[in-house]
């Protein structure tokens, strides 16, 4: 299950519009509408999605993949929230979500679970920070512009509390925006219950994050790099 206590659309799958008012579909959708942004960099392998149950504005999904090759990310099979967005950082008051997840998986994955937010200058305009908030590493790793002499990304800031959990948090580029990644310092998070704002508000009060830019993308989702895995959420 996951709540943005808001009304969400599903990007993932094939509809387009607050979902009180329409019938769910809870069709399985292979291959298409799945973000699979790297899917090229696969040797092989898919991903599919379907919706479970909706009601009010809770979202009930699963999605299952496997992808060979590459080292790139293939697919963010996600879920999307739909409403509230492209509001300035200061004007945001909260971002209440909850997000219960399992996985099963076959074999060793790289993967993570995350909520993935863009902000941009101007509202709707081009990404210029991404924040990501993972539930989970799985052998993946965040962006980061420095790494240690032992190959592990360098934090910019470590064992930091945010909305009651511990982060590590990275920062760096992905070549077309800059990416801060809260990761958990131990452990996966499979139920999580939070306001997302504490983590812009962390940004904007230490990591230099301008209070004038706008929420413009709010998701949770996979990132499937390799392996095959099934979320329930
Ligand atoms: C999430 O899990 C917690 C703890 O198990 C539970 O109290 C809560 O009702 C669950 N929420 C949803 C939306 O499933
Ligand atoms: C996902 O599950 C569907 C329905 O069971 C199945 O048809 C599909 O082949 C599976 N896809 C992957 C990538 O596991």
């Amino acid at each position: 299950m996951l709540c943005f206590l808001l009304p969400i659309v599903l990007v993932s799958a094939a509809i387009a519009s607050p979902l009180a008012t329409r019938q769910i579909d809870t069709s399985s959708h292979c291959g298409v509408l799945l973000d699979q942004w790297g899917a090229s960099g696969a040797s092989s392998g898919s991903d599919c999605a379907k919706l479970t149950s909706v009601s009010g504005t809770t979202v009930a999904w699963t999605t299952n993949w496997s992808w060979t090759g590459g080292s790139g990310v293939k697919s963010f099979t996600n879920i999307q929230l739909d409403v509230g967005l492209n509001k300035q950082l200061s004007q945001i008051k909260s971002i209440p979500t909850v997000w219960n997840w399992s996985q099963t998986t076959q074999g060793s994955i790289v993967a993570d679970v995350a909520y993935d937010l863009f902000t941009s200058a101007t509202s709707g305009g081009s990404n210029a920070n991404e924040i990501m908030i993972w539930m989970a590493n799985f052998n993946a790793g965040p962006i980061s512009a420095v790494y240690m002499s032992n190959g592990q990304p360098q934090p910019v800031a470590s064992s930091i509390n945010v909305a009651g959990h511990t982060w590590n948090l990275y920062s760096g580029s992905n070549g077309a925006n800059n990416v801060f990644s809260f990761l958990p310092t131990s452990g996966t998070i499979i139920s999580f219950s939070a306001d997302l704002n504490y983590f812009l508000k962390y940004l904007t009060a230490y990591e230099g994050l301008s209070t004038s830019q706008y929420l413009i993308t709010a998701q949770a989702g996979t990132e499937a790099t390799s392996g095959t895995a099934t979320l329930t959420t």
